[in-house]
């Protein structure tokens, strides 16, 4: 298809529409850490972003805590943050009882995974594909009853580090048992960074073609430095809703070459810069990843709380002159 072909008939969401910015750091980011990140310190990065104006957050994973001991506090720090602001908790779980341990905590909605590719989803929750859809009925049913919604994760949507290119049809189909069994959006995770714009945009019109009642999430990784780039495609084929990390935080344990989300606020930069609103003050939002970054302790891949806005001007009498 050629560019032409492609931009015909498809138009950017216009400006000022808003545009859901899902704050995934505190899971996808912390479980990869190696040393284990105070609860406290946790909670405290977790309310700074809610009141930087994020609402919608996936907060930790209900997991084995063998398998991700860096989230075996997932209650304690479900329990000590803000709800006051009406922040959308999500938790990430493989099974019921991660499900039970998530509606226990009172979160608003889990996110229940499966990987397109069969290796990786035997690396990451040790089943086959149909085993993990088999448990999922079960799953779905308990989290509705509880008052919980589901999102469906569908992890190595663009591309597996064990299998190399992922057929689009096998991310449809799992997008299609996820709204076989009642789940209203589903999330389409670039687990180490594969995706390119071709193929975001040929795996999201697949599934916005056959199944445009459901919400997608899109979930990109920066490993090669072109996320917001796939962000840019996602948008010009209607997605409104995108995962990110903050300060850059990220990757999965259970990936070889797995490395951070794109950033949060890169991607509020990004968004506000081109005429959308998310309702957040990226000022705080920035305090908050430098913040994240001194909690890590090593320097996080976030640019622009190293360079500062765009119209963050200088005084040119503090910077020398070439030519003395
Ligand atoms: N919460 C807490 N503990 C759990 C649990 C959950 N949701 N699910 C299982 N466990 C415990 C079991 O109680 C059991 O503990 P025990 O050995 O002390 O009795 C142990 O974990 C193993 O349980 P089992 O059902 O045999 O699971 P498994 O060994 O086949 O592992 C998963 C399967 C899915 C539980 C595990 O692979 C997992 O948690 N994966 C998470 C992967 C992840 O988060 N990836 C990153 C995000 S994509
Ligand atoms: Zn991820």
């Amino acid at each position: 298809m050629s560019l032409t072909e492609w931009e015909e008939g498809r138009e950017f969401p216009p400006k000022g529409t808003f545009i859901e910015v899902v704050e995934v750091g505190s899971r996808d980011g912390f479980q990869i850490e190696r040393d284990f990140i105070p609860t406290d310190r946790k909670i405290e990065i977790i309310n700074g972003l809610i009141d930087s104006g994020v609402r919608y957050l996936e907060v930790t994973s209900f997991v084995s805590p063998r398998a991700v001991p860096q989230l075996a506090d997932a209650a304690e720090v479900m329990a000590g943050i803000d709800r006051s602001k009406g922040a959308y908790l999500t938790t990430l779980v493989p099974n019921l009882k991660g499900a039970e341990r998530a509606a226990a905590s009172r979160a608003d909605a889990i996110v229940i995974v499966c990987s397109a590719s069969e290796t990786h989803n035997a690396k990451n929750v040790n089943r086959s594909v149909a085993g993990s859809l088999a448990g999922f009925g079960e799953i779905i049913r308990f989290a509705h009853d509880a008052g919980m919604d589901v999102v469906g994760g569908i992890g190595t949507s663009f591309g597996c580090p064990f299998e190399g290119d992922i057929d689009p049809q096998a991310v449809l189909d799992l997008a299609k048992a996820y709204a076989d069994l009642g789940a209203r959006q589903v999330t389409l995770g670039d687990t180490t960074g594969m995706a390119t714009p071709p193929t975001v945009r040929r795996v999201v019109r697949l599934i916005r073609q056959e199944l445009p009642d459901l919400g997608i999430r899109l979930h990109f990784h920066n490993t090669r430095g072109i996320g917001l780039a796939n962000v840019l495609v996602g948008l010009a084929e209607g997605v409104t809703l995108f995962d990110s990390s903050v300060a850059g935080l990220g990757g999965c344990p259970f990936a070889a070459g797995a490395t951070g989300n794109i950033c949060t606020e890169d991607l509020v930069y990004l968004l506000h810069e081109s005429g959308y609103e998310t309702g957040i003050d990226i000022e705080k939002l920035v305090k908050v990843a430098r913040r994240t970054q001194q909690v890590i302790g090593r320097e996080l891949s976030g640019q622009v709380m190293k360079s500062g806005q765009r119209l963050q001007l200088y005084d040119a009498g503090a910077v020398s002159t070439a030519a003395g």
